[in-house]
């Protein structure tokens, strides 16, 4: 079996209105990837700036933090064998509009600016820096989920 990883996963206000957290949930479980961390919670216009620092000078900023802020969120962690690039290729592109059916974008979405979800990407150190950034230490549990043996060789 090659690392286990864990990644920062997030609901964004659009999916959380819509009614999409249990659905979201469902397909990350039945993939096999287990829930170590889960909240609802409201971001903050300083935690936006810290979250999406990297796009903080780009022309769509102030509305990716206007929308990112507008209602809860629902904050997770999810771990498992290569679980950040796992997640990314369920969620599918950051377009919906680009994203292929079967993904969580191409399912439920249609526009750039309200993409439904949030995964970390695969640059090193992302996923641990949202995660830090979003839990404290014992927020995070660490568990065997039974269907373990049959889910990894
Ligand atoms: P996210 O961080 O939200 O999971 O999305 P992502 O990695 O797929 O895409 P990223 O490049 O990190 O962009 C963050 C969010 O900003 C909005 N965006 N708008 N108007 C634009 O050109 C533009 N580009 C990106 C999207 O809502 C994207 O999710
Ligand atoms: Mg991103």
């Amino acid at each position: 079996m090659s690392e286990l990883e864990r990644t920062f996963v997030m609901v964004k206000p659009d999916g959380v209105q819509r009614g999409l957290i249990g659905e979201i949930v469902s397909r990350f479980e039945d993939r096999g990837l287990k829930l170590v961390a889960g909240k609802v919670m409201q971001i903050d216009d300083e935690l936006a700036r810290e979250h999406y620092a990297e796009h903080v000078d780009k022309p769509f900023f102030d509305d990716l933090s206007s929308f990112i802020t507008s209602g809860p969120v629902f904050a997770m962690v999810w771990e498992g064998q290569a679980a950040v690039a796992q997640v990314r290729t369920m969620m599918g592109e950051t377009d919906p509009a680009d994203s292929a059916p079967g993904t969580i974008r191409g399912d439920f979405g249609l526009d750039l600016g309200r993409n439904v979800i949030h995964g970390s990407d695969t640059e090193e150190g992302s996923a641990a820096r949202e995660i830090n950034l979003f839990f404290d230490a014992d927020e995070l549990q660490d568990y065997e989920r039974i269907d373990e043996p049959w889910l990894y060789e």
